[in-house]
């Protein structure tokens, strides 16, 4: 293996299946990630394109439909990004949302313009024709709109095909399955959505509505084992879902051609180390290197506070302990990565770039560039829900494919203020319960993050007939949808209620429970 300088070498293990396929163009909306996901809910497969994406490289791609995303733009600005004009001359149906919409009506010589009052929020529509989109839904729906602009004059051939009280063209219908809806079926709000996105795709496209996540498993194997012919490849373990599915997706293609590295960083859950190294290596059958690298971990994170510190330093040792480990397996050409599409979308958005630094989240438990590996990626195109989908049927177990999202980092950025074995070990216990409570309850599932923090705050009490002075521990149980905002959860107060005596009578030196209720944001999911 050459773990040298220079530009990493990707390469896409091709997972593309044959499929009926749609392509969003993203001109920015921030649903665009989110039409992705109910069109894949509608089982139809799709890719998100940027919106600027060449006609003939739309051709390619050989989709049935396009679907033009909403955009934070005014079409008539300037700087307004619009699709190849040259895609119109592809003949595929189209469906403009919102500013999609507006696209449309202008490419194609119509006139939008800025509207008199603005349009936001929940608003009624009144459906005048179904013309195919609105098949079996009732006369009057419930829809989500967002927008500053409207349509004063449709282009030639389109006409109106549903209004609302404040837009006379809130869904218009053109020829060759030309359609554009001013509201956004893509948000909860928006009932039916998933139903107006189904006419569109089944009936419009004529999408065949089959596709499933377990079907990219044979074309995966098939793409991993052209890509990889006779060579090696490496995957790092993280204990989470992603990279579990990722490896064993591999280990499908290329069997023992496979080596696993997981770094033990000693800052992970109670088990959850002998969980992997169980089901990875004695019941997948993978070779697995497990390296314990708690001691060179701790000694870096000796005397370090600062959150962000501890994110660099974690980072560093990983790397440091995970070349090391990678060296001595001698020559491998391939390194396997659970990359997911969010994180593609992510970082090829534009926003990207503008986005404000809270966490250095993705730097960590990350590899450097610099390695020249070529990457395979069996996950780049799947949604987590749908990785696992992909884990169940290859036979993970449950425990795995439904892990919570866990952090890099791990339990350093829970023990808040310097990490030490002692205060891990108090942590790591209190977590134990928290964990154990929220999985009896049946609320694991539910809820997106449930665990402890370990707070440096010293409280007195009363224990039997003495007074103590321990330590706090937050509860902190949160709903979300991405984790990019998220919601305290409303927990029962008895499940609250054991999880906080189970605590203070079964972990030595806590002497007090809080539960957090801060939404996210103003704050964060993490304390750290
Ligand atoms: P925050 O705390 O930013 O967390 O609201 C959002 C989601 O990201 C996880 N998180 C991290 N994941 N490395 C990671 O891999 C990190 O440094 C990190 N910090 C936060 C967090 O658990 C939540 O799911």
């Amino acid at each position: 293996m050459t773990l040298a300088t220079g530009a990493a070498a990707h390469a896409e293990a091709p997972v593309r299946v044959a499929q009926d396929r749609v392509l969003i163009l993203d001109f920015g909306s921030q649903y665009s990630q989110l039409i992705a996901r109910r069109v894949r809910e509608a089982q139809v497969y799709c890719e998100l394109v940027p919106g600027g994406i060449s006609a003939d490289d739309v051709r390619r791609l050989s989709p049935r439909g396009l679907i033009f995303s909403g955009g934070p733009m005014s079409v008539y600005a300037p700087a307004a990004p619009h699709p190849d004009p040259e895609i119109y001359g592809l003949g595929l149906p189209i469906l403009g949302i919102c500013y999609g919409m507006q696209l449309l009506v202008h490419d194609l010589g119509g006139t939008v313009e800025l509207a008199e009052r603005r349009e936001y929020g929940h608003a009624s529509l009144t459906i005048d024709e179904d013309a195919g989109l609105f098949e079996r839904l009732p006369r009057e729906i419930a829809v989500w709109m967002s927008h500053g602009d409207t349509i004063s004059s449709l282009p030639g051939g389109f006409r109106g095909i549903a209004h609302s009280i404040n837009s006379q063209h809130a869904a218009i219908a053109g020829p060759r399955g030309r359609f554009g809806i001013q509201f956004h079926p893509e948000v909860v709000h928006t009932p039916l959505g998933i139903e107006v996105l189904r006419n569109f795709l089944v009936g419009v496209c004529g999408c065949s509505a089959t596709w499933q996540a377990e079907s990219v498993i044979d074309s995966a194997v098939a793409g991993i084992r052209s890509t990889v012919g006779g060579g090696r490849v490496l995957c790092a373990l993280s204990g989470g879902v992603d990279s579990a599915v990722a490896a064993t997706l591999v280990h499908r293609a290329v069997g023992d051609q496979l080596s696993c590295v997981f770094v033990d960083n000693g800052l992970l859950r109670r088990h959850e180390a002998e969980r992997v190294v169980d089901v990875m290596s004695r019941q997948q059958h993978i070779q697995l290197v497990h390296v314990d690298a708690t001691d060179e971990f701790l000694e870096a994170l000796r005397n370090v506070t600062d959150p962000e510190e501890k994110r660099r330093s974690i980072g560093r040792t990983f790397i440091r302990v995970f070349e090391r480990e990678a060296h001595a397996l001698g020559d491998v050409e391939f390194l396997a990565q659970g990359t997911l599409y969010p994180d593609v979308i992510e970082s090829t958005s534009h926003d990207t770039q503008h986005a404000q630094k809270i966490k250095t989240h993705h730097n960590v438990g990350g590899l450097p560039d610099d390695l020249r590996f070529t990457l395979v990626e069996p996950l780049r195109y799947l949604f987590k829900d749908e990785v696992r989908r992909v884990g169940l049927a290859l036979g993970l177990p449950e425990d795995i494919v439904w892990r919570q999202p866990f952090p890099g980092p791990g339990l350093a950025i829970r023990v808040i203020g310097e990490v030490t074995r002692e205060r891990l070990d108090t942590l790591r216990a209190a977590d134990w319960i928290v964990i154990d409570e929220i999985k009896r309850s049946g609320l694991y599932r539910k809820v997106w993050q449930s665990f402890a923090i370990l707070t440096p705050v010293s409280s007195v009490g009363v224990m039997g007939d003495g007074r103590s002075y321990a330590n706090v521990v937050a509860v902190r149980i949160v709903e979300s949808d991405d984790g990019m905002t998220a919601d305290w959860a409303r927990t029962p107060y008895d499940v609250l209620a054991t999880i906080s005596s189970r605590i203070v009578n079964e972990v030595a030196g806590v002497n007090r429970v809080v539960y957090d209720i801060s939404s996210k944001p103003p704050s964060t999911i993490e304390w750290e």
